[in-house]
Order: C-alpha cells, then sequence, then structure tokens
C-alpha cells in the first residue's frame, strides 16, 4: 500500500482534530460521512500497518472486554458535598466560611451534573487510567468505558502526571432512546439518566459503552495543578481539549444567587440532567485554610435545586405484565399537571420500590417529572392519611392467568408461556413496526382478536384465511383483504426483523443485526453454543445465555419450525441494501473476478457512488488484473488503491 507513516499519523490528528470540533466544541466542519470516509480509511491504514498504531488513534478507544471489576486506590480521597435547599442555607453556609478566613474570597459557580463522580489520571500525555468514585477511598477501574467516552482526550499535549475529576453522564436524548431499545429487546428500564450512566460505566465490554455514547464534564484539578486558582486551571485544562462545562461563572459573594438561579433557569434545555450548583472557593490556598471534614470539603456546597414536583392522590395500584413476563405495578393518579402534560400514571418499577416509598392506596403522593420519561412516584405524605388508605398487597400469582409468579433479581415474573397477557404482548412486539410491520395489526386490534380466539398465538397470524374477520365490527372486506396482504408482505421482510420479531430477551434491533449478519440463516442460529454468542459484538454473558436457552426450549422450535412452513424468510442477504458505502466514491480498473457490472452493481447497492475517471474526490480505486492508467494517476494523487479482496474484506461485502 502507497501510504506513508506521516499520512498516517496525521490522520490520526485530522481525525482527533474532528472529534473535538464535534464532541467538544459542537461545531463540527466536516459531514458525519466524511467523518466515516476518514475514519474507515484509517482503518484501512491500521490493518495494514499494525505497528504504526499510536495510543490516541480514534480506533484505540474500544479495547477489550475486561474479565471482572477490579479496584483501584484513590490518591486522595474522593470526598462528596454536603448540600443546602435555600438561600438562607447557603448564608448560613457562607458565614460559617467567612468565620474561618475573614479576607475576600472569589467563588466559582457550576452546574451540579447528575451523573457519576470519576477521577480519570494522564501519565506522559496518554490517559491511563479512569475510575469510579467507589466508597472515596477506592473505586472500580473503568478505564475500558472511559476511553470510549468521545469527548474525553486520549492523549493530551502534557507530559506531566494529571489527576482529573468530572462527572460521566448520558445525555437525556441518548438517555431516551436507550430505554426504547431496552423496552423494544424486553429489558429491565433504566429509571434515569444517571442510574443509566452509572450502570454504562460499569459494563465489561466497552462496545456497549461506546455504543451508548456517554459524556463527560471535568470539574476539577486534583494533581498537575497549574495555577493557583481553580478558574483558571479549568481554562486551562478546557484548553488541553477537556471538556469543561461552558456554564461556570467567578463569582464574587454578592452575585452567587444570581448565578446559581441563572443555571437553573438554563436546566430545561439542556440536553443532561443537573440537579443543582456547585459554588466552590477559587483559590487552593484558601481551601487549604478552610480544610474539610470527613465527607465533605469546607471549602464547596451543593445548591440543590428543587425537582419539579406536584401532589396528587393515588387512587389505585395495577399490575401489567409485560410480554417477557415482568409484573410492573403501575400507579393510577388522580390526573395532574406536572412539567406541561397531564399525568394520570406513574411507573411504581418493582416490589421494593413499593416497600421503600411507604405508600397506600388513597395516599396523597408527590411525583415528579425529571429525566425521566414516565413521572414516578418519589414520596408520600403519611400525615394526610385518614385511616381509610389501604396496603397494596403485590400479587404472588399472575393478575393475567393466575400462575405462581418467581422472583428474578428485583422483579417478580410469570412464567407461563401462555399467559394471555404475555401472548397479547408477543404478538403485539412480532407485528410491530421494527419488527414485521404488519400494517393492520396494532395493539387493539391483537387484543381483540385474542379475545376472540381469532389469534391465540403469533404462529396464528399465519394461518388468517379469507373470511376470518371481514364480518367483524369495525372490518370490511377491504380491511380484510388490506390485512391478510400485510401478512403475505411480511414474510419476505429481512432475516434480522424476524430475529427481533421472536422477542428473545436482550435482543433489540440491534442486537438482531448483528446476528442476522453473523449466522446468515436461522438454522446457524439455533445451532450456536454460547462460546460462540459471547464472542459476537456486544453479545455478553447475559444474552448469551438468554439467546442459547431460548433455542434450547422445544416449543420455541416447533413455531420457527411452523414459520418455515409458512415460508417467513430466515436467511440473510448478501445484497440486501445498506448504506455502508454511502459517501464513499469508488472507481474499477482492470479484470475482477466477476463482471464489472456485478461490483458496480454492489457498490451502488451499497449506497457508494461510481466515478468516471480518477480525479481528487475518489476515494478508492480497485484494481484487478491488467490495470490502465488510472492506477499511475490514482497513485499521484494519493488515492487508497485495493484489490477486490481488500475491498471485499473492508466493508464485509464477502459472497
Ligand atoms: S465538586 C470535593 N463539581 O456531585 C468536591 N461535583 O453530590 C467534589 N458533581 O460526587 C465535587 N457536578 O459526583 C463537583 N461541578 C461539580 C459537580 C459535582 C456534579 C457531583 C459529584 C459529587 C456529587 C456530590
Amino acid at each position: 500500500m502507497n501510504w506513508t507513516k506521516e499520512q498516517y499519523l496525521s490522520l490520526v490528528n485530522e481525525l482527533n482534530h474532528h472529534c473535538i470540533r464535534y464532541y467538544l466544541l459542537n461545531d463540527p466542519v466536516i459531514s458525519d460521512a466524511e467523518y466515516d470516509r476518514l475514519y474507515r480509511e484509517l482503518i484501512l491504514m491500521e490493518e495494514v500497518h499494525p505497528e504504526w498504531v499510536v495510543p490516541d488513534s480514534p480506533s484505540q478507544r474500544i479495547g477489550f472486554k475486561v474479565s471482572s471489576g477490579r479496584t483501584i486506590r484513590h490518591d486522595k480521597k474522593m470526598l462528596s458535598l454536603d448540600n443546602v435547599y435555600s438561600e438562607d442555607e447557603l448564608k448560613d453556609f457562607l458565614n460559617k466560611v467567612q468565620r474561618v478566613y475573614n479576607g475576600r474570597i472569589d467563588w466559582v459557580v457550576e452546574p451540579k451534573i447528575d451523573g457519576a463522580a470519576v477521577s480519570i489520571i494522564y501519565e506522559y500525555g496518554v490517559l491511563t487510567a479512569g475510575v469510579t468514585r467507589g466508597d472515596g477511598l477506592e473505586g472500580e477501574d473503568v478505564t475500558h468505558n472511559i476511553r470510549t467516552i468521545k469527548s474525553l482526550p486520549v492523549k493530551i499535549d502534557f507530559k506531566g502526571r494529571l489527576v482529573l475529576r468530572g462527572e460521566v453522564f448520558l445525555s437525556r436524548q441518548r438517555f431516551k432512546e436507550l430505554n426504547e431499545e431496552r423496552g423494544k429487546a424486553g429489558e429491565p428500564l433504566f429509571a434515569n439518566p444517571r442510574n443509566a450512566a452509572a450502570g454504562t460505566l460499569k459494563v465489561l465490554d466497552p462496545r456497549i459503552a461506546s455504543d451508548r455514547g456517554l459524556g463527560i464534564f471535568i470539574y476539577a484539578l486534583d494533581d498537575g495543578r497549574q495555577y493557583g486558582t481553580h478558574f483558571e486551571d479549568l481554562l486551562w485544562l478546557n484548553k488541553l481539549g477537556f471538556s469543561v462545562n461552558p456554564h461556570i461563572y467567578l463569582s464574587k459573594s454578592e452575585e452567587l444567587m444570581e448565578y446559581i438561579k441563572k443555571i437553573e433557569s438554563l436546566r430545561k434545555e439542556m440536553d443532561y440532567d443537573l440537579d443543582g450548583a456547585v459554588i466552590k472557593v477559587n483559590d487552593y490556598n484558601v481551601r487549604d485554610i478552610l480544610g474539610e471534614t470527613i465527607k465533605y470539603p469546607r471549602w464547596a456546597i451543593a445548591y440543590k435545586y428543587e425537582a419539579e414536583q406536584v401532589t396528587t392522590t393515588l387512587i389505585d395500584v395495577v399490575f401489567q405484565v409485560g410480554r417477557t413476563g415482568i409484573v410492573t405495578p403501575v400507579a393510577i393518579l388522580e390526573p395532574v399537571e406536572v412539567s406541561g402534560s397531564t399525568v394520570s400514571r406513574a411507573s411504581l418499577h418493582n416490589e421494593d420500590e413499593i416497600i421503600r416509598l411507604d405508600i397506600k392506596i388513597g395516599d396523597r403522593v408527590f411525583i415528579e417529572k425529571s429525566g425521566e420519561i414516565i413521572p414516578k412516584v418519589v414520596k408520600t405524605v403519611p400525615e394526610l392519611r385518614k385511616g381509610t388508605e389501604k396496603s397494596i398487597i403485590f400479587p404472588s400469582s399472575c393478575p393475567s392467568c393466575g400462575a405462581i409468579l418467581k422472583k428474578e433479581d428485583a422483579y417478580w415474573r410469570c412464567l407461563n408461556r401462555h399467559c394471555p397477557e404475555r401472548v397479547i404482548g408477543s404478538i403485539i412486539h412480532f407485528a410491530s413496526r421494527d419488527a414485521m410491520d404488519i400494517r393492520g395489526l396494532g395493539d387493539k386490534t391483537v387484543e381483540r382478536f385474542y379475545k376472540l380466539g381469532i389469534l391465540k398465538s403469533i404462529t396464528d397470524i399465519y394461518l388468517l384465511k379469507p373470511g376470518s374477520i371481514g364480518h367483524l365490527d369495525g372490518f370490511g372486506e377491504l380491511s380484510e383483504a388490506n390485512l391478510l396482504e400485510s401478512i403475505h408482505e411480511s414474510k419476505k421482510r429481512e432475516f434480522y426483523r424476524f430475529i427481533y420479531a421472536l422477542g428473545i430477551d436482550g435482543v433489540g434491533i440491534k442486537m438482531a443485526q448483528v446476528l442476522a449478519s453473523h449466522f446468515k440463516n436461522i438454522d446457524n442460529l439455533v445451532s450456536a453454543d454460547k462460546e460462540e454468542l459471547k464472542s459476537i459484538y456486544g453479545i455478553g454473558e447475559e444474552v448469551a445465555n438468554s439467546i442459547f436457552g431460548y433455542f434450547k426450549d422445544g416449543n420455541n422450535l416447533k413455531m420457527i419450525d411452523d414459520f418455515k412452513r409458512f415460508g417467513i424468510n430466515m436467511q440473510y442477504e448478501q445484497t440486501t441494501t445498506s448504506d455502508i458505502l454511502k459517501g464513499l466514491n469508488f472507481l474499477i480498473t482492470g479484470t475482477l473476478s466477476k463482471p464489472r457490472k456485478y461490483f458496480e452493481d454492489l457498490i451502488l447497492k451499497h449506497g457508494g457512488n461510481l466515478l468516471s475517471g480518477v480525479s481528487k474526490n475518489l476515494n478508492y480505486l480497485i484494481v484487478g488484473e491488467n490495470p490502465g492508467n488510472k492506477l499511475e494517476k490514482a497513485r499521484q494523487l494519493g488515492i487508497i488503491i485495493i484489490t477486490e479482496d481488500e475491498f471485499k474484506k473492508k466493508f464485509g461485502l464477502g459472497d
């Protein structure tokens, strides 16, 4: 290959520069497709020249799975913050500080990000460790996941040792998407972005963390201080390439409340949760004079904002059974306005939550809606009880089918595969848009058909005959014909959609795509062993067990046989269109193993473009035997030249 190491290093720098523009400055100068193109070029270079790979290459952000959580001791104890909840309490705090140090004090006011605290270490300019707070003395080694945070540089232009503290968070948008994916995959939802961020930091496979897209704000420099003050050090860190929250103010004490309120007013529009403001002494010498208690520094305090809460009455609690059998208690509330929407239901998560809240039917309750999609009950007001309130009894048997529930972790589960609610849920899932996309078979219709005995299982969908539903109220011959047509159409859906439609625990759409392209057909997938499953992108122990268990179950195998008989597609199609080559320009020269038209079609099918001649816009020249003068021209322009095999391997377009 005709690259030089200098070209490689300059590409690493260029990509890191774009990462900074995108993740740090929010001001990208190239499109995502262009970035992907450069990234793919980098990977190609690294495949050919593994000896060139440098630690700050963007490819090195995702390392290997770690086998278990290792602990690391913090150099200095990671303290927490004491809280105040009002201006008066803040004044008390400020007075106390001034009694110990009666000179002039500059304060820094910062948003208090609601995520997970980490300590991050750089040595010789390289990110060497990321550790959770843990008990303050030692935390979990989460370096493998910290490295996946795109707004955090893996290499910096500073050779001394740095110990930084920061807050890792998940944006509200990513949180919402993640919970949607988890819901569809039948996995328990994260209660809020903070739990999701803390949970993500601890996953063993960094590819999972990378996909989830964590963010970070650095809020302290503990070792390697450059200036005498916190504010100047934060500015310095920002210049070095660290993400420091832009809403940080240097203030005299009179303006403190102003800044605290200013940050609060930004709260709604931020894409991350913040639960208060942190007020810190700016000067490190003054901090030393003030000192700290065992738990908190005396030079800082958190001013906690109130979550938007309203009170209402708990009218009832119903227990819903999802398709995976998890029984979720749902609070039925007297309708009330909160954060701009009317709320009449709230999740109570699980039995432990009911016990923790000590809640009764008829109670006056506080509900809040912050980062969560579903509002939650935060507390009850026992003082207002009249004595007529009723205890909530978590059922011991399934509210839908009566089967005895089994406890798995914090959740009670109905294990009866014929449980009506579970069956209805799985038919709804099977027919849903991302799965088999059967138009006309939405939630209400499925419920109705189930109750009428028209659909008793997923496979019944394909046994529907003309005349079986056309006579029903609200249905006519036309809607029957349309439904039968979309059922017929659904047999041709891509293989991954079918895998997703099966509703295997832990298998969302992305995972289904990975399984489809890895196993190519249902027989390979059915016979996969656990080791093979675990070796695949993004699959951990738990999901591997779930998939393996699913295909060991005789009922599931029988269902798959039925689907085969109905003629449902269970084959991965290599020719399936994708946008894998989107934004890339190709040209072919010389003779390849198949007619040129075959490759041209392949490129177009996958979203690539074909150019008519060599120009600087060309991204890849594919060379066969006896290439023409295009090869020489491409060399002169420094275009990437690849063989047919390299092309197929690179983009996963093999036969
Ligand atoms: S300073 C010794 N600054 O809040 C001072 N903490 O409730 C340590 N947090 O454990 C903390 N944003 O996880 C500081 N701008 C900020 C923060 C912040 C969020 C978190 C941090 C800390 C917790 C205390």
